[in-house]
């Protein structure tokens, strides 16, 4: 059934935002990919997550954090109570870069109109940035995720709660900490409001 434009579900809104992303050929990342990645989860979802752009795991099953760091992602999420089923997923770009290398400014300008649009069919209460890259990009700062991790900001209609990469912190004992805290920190304003 298609509904009146303007009163499509958050779950029509993100197929329609998929199929867009899935036709999307404006950057040069499209020549490379395997599977775009749109971003995964509920529709309805009071918590959304945003990383910075898919590895070579996520291209190949076009889901977001299949990998190593989405392993460990899904442990994170277990220290604020949450599962993977409840979250939505996704990231600043829906393609591959090239050896996992940065997001490029015109890529992200490129590629921001698909998680706007999501940020609004989704309407999170929270949104958890994870890393520099989502973290610009929704609070448009230049501050670092190492200031700001850990911390609610409020802009507009959503609270912002910035944390480091999952992948960033694999290897690093004191990052690692600081997410497994920041994760428990989130699980407590969950439970309070
Ligand atoms: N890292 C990201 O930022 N996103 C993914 O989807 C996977 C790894």
């Amino acid at each position: 059934t298609i509904a009146p434009v303007g009163e499509e579900t958050p779950e029509q809104l993100l197929d329609m935002i998929a199929q867009s992303v899935a036709a999307c050929r404006q950057c040069y990342l499209c020549e490379g990919r395997t599977n775009v990645v749109p971003g995964f989860g509920n529709p309805e979802a009071r918590v959304m997550l945003i990383g910075e752009a898919p590895g070579k795991n996520e291209d190949l099953q076009g889901r977001p954090f299949v990998g190593a760091a989405g392993k460990y992602l899904t442990e994170l999420l277990g220290y604020a109570g949450l599962t993977r089923e409840e979250v939505f997923i996704g990231n600043v770009l829906k393609c591959r870069p090239p050896s996992n290398r940065n997001p490029q400014p015109d890529e992200i300008t490129l590629c921001a109109p698909f998680l706007r649009d999501q940020v609004r069919a989704i309407g999170p209460e929270y949104i958890v940035t994870m890393g520099n890259f989502a973290t610009k990009f929704i609070l448009r700062t230049d501050r670092g995720i190492t200031k700001l991790h850990g911390r609610l900001e409020q802009t507009g209609r959503f609270k912002v709660f910035p944390v480091f990469h999952p992948a960033a912190a694999i290897y690093d004992r004191t990052k690692r900490e600081s997410l497994e805290e920041d994760f428990r920190t989130l699980g407590e304003f969950l439970r309070q409001q």
